[in-house]
Order: C-alpha cells, then sequence, then structure tokens
C-alpha cells in the first residue's frame, strides 16, 4: 500500500449533488484503509477564493469573463498546494476543478476558451461526475419553489447537460466517470470505491 502513488481525484457536478457529502466519506475511507487523504475545494478558503464568494453572493458585480478568469487564479494557486500535499504522500480529493469552470462557464462563454485557460493545470487521476437531476439537487438543498428557482433549476438542468457533454468529449483526458447520484450516500459511496479498485487498480 505504501508503494502507492498519491492520486489526485475530483468530484463534480451540479450544486447539491452531494459532492462534499462523498468527499468526505471517501476521505474517511482512505483514512480507515491506512492511507493519507486530504480534502480540499474549489474556489478555495484563499484570497482569490474570497472575492469570487464575494462576488457569488452578488456583493461584487463582475463579468462571466473576469469570473471565470478569477476562477483559473485561484485553481493556479490551488495547484501548488495540492502538488506539495501529494509530494509528501497524500491522496487528494478535490470538491470541483476544470470541468466546473467549464461547465458553469460555458453557459456565458465559449467552451474552448475556457478549456486553452485551464490547459496547463494538471489533470486529475479520475473525476468524478455526481449527475443527477436539477430538481432533485435543489430539493436537497432546500430551496423552496419560486420563479427565481424556476430559473435556478433550467439553469442548472443545462449545467448538468454540459458536464455529460464534456464526458463524451474529453472523459480520456480528464479520466472522467458518471455515477447515478439520485440514490443513497451509500449506494454512491460503494460504486465509488468500485470505480476506484477498477479504474486505479487500489485494493478495496
Ligand atoms: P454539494 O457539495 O454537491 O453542494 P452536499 O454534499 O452539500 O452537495 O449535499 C447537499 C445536501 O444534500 C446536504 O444537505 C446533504 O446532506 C444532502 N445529501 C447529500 N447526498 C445525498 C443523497 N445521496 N441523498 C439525499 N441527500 C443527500
Ligand atoms: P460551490 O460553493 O462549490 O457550490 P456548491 O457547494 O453549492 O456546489 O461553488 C460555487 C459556484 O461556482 C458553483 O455554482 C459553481 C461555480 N464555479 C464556476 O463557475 N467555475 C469554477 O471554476 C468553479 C470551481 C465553480
Amino acid at each position: 500500500m505504501s508503494s502507492e502513488k498519491p492520486l489526485f481525484i475530483v468530484l463534480e457536478g451540479i450544486d447539491g449533488s452531494g459532492k462534499t457529502t462523498q468527499a468526505f466519506r471517501l476521505e474517511r475511507w482512505f483514512k480507515r484503509s491506512g492511507r493519507k487523504a486530504y480534502t480540499t475545494r474549489e474556489p478555495t478558503d484563499g484570497i482569490i477564493g474570497g472575492i469570487i464568494r464575494a462576488a457569488l453572493s452578488t456583493k461584487l458585480r463582475i463579468s462571466p469573463m473576469t469570473l471565470q478568469i478569477l476562477f483559473a487564479a485561484d485553481r493556479s494557486e490551488h495547484v501548488r498546494e495540492m502538488e506539495e500535499r501529494r509530494a509528501s504522500g497524500y491522496n487528494v480529493i478535490c470538491d470541483r476543478y476544470i470541468l466546473s469552470s467549464v461547465a458553469y462557464g460555458m453557459i456565458d462563454l465559449d467552451r474552448d476558451w475556457l478549456l486553452r485557460m485551464n490547459s496547463p493545470f494538471p489533470r486529475p487521476d479520475l473525476t468524478i461526475i455526481l449527475d443527477l437531476p436539477a430538481e432533485t439537487a435543489l430539493r436537497r438543498v432546500g430551496k423552496r419553489f419560486s420563479k427565481t428557482l424556476f430559473e435556478r433549476r433550467s439553469l442548472l438542468e443545462r449545467v448538468r447537460e454540459n458536464f455529460l457533454s464534456l464526458h463524451n468529449d474529453l472523459g480520456n483526458e480528464y479520466n472522467t466517470v458518471v455515477i447515478d447520484a439520485s440514490r443513497s450516500p451509500e449506494e454512491i459511496h460503494r460504486d465509488i470505491l468500485e470505480v476506484l479498485g477498477d479504474r486505479l487498480g487500489l485494493e478495496i
């Protein structure tokens, strides 16, 4: 086990798809099985992540392009930190990464421009796309039905479709796998472990 190369695993999916829940379970599983693990997320808790959160909560009015440039700048710092962790033997689990930039960003911006901007960053060993209907995800995060919710639901439905088309087009490059996230947390976790065994050869 100690000869295993530390992995870089990314969780992707729409808001409320269960990324945080599964990242936590996966980290716990790594630790229980005697491996080192570190969970992190984007946007980060760093300075640039703080600006992004302020922008997302509409305290700042910035253009979609500026926002995605900020996500890339945040990632540029984050990548160094994640590389350091891996160099010290930690399996890194990251909640959102490049494909979030593309799936959300391509609602307003050119997909290829977003991919080019992100091209210098390392590719994950595995990108798990948690897939479920936007309505189910929104119900989980407890939003009540309203016009705003309707707009949000159709937007998230488009982001969901974007994730699926990125899986089709770039699956080999980003090592994507799509998991049905409309089921129980236990079933999803079990599927994730199966993928870790089958695709990454981990002893489960
Ligand atoms: P994300 O990080 O993708 O936004 P979370 O993991 O925070 O998603 O989950 C959103 C909400 O849904 C939380 O309240 C969480 O407890 C709940 N949840 C997570 N996974 C499931 C699941 N498989 N089934 C039902 N509820 C879930
Ligand atoms: P996050 O706080 O992770 O949302 P949640 O926990 O609800 O899933 O992400 C904030 C938002 O930023 C989310 O709607 C997705 C978006 N986003 C981008 O547009 N580009 C990016 O590169 C990233 C990492 C996130």
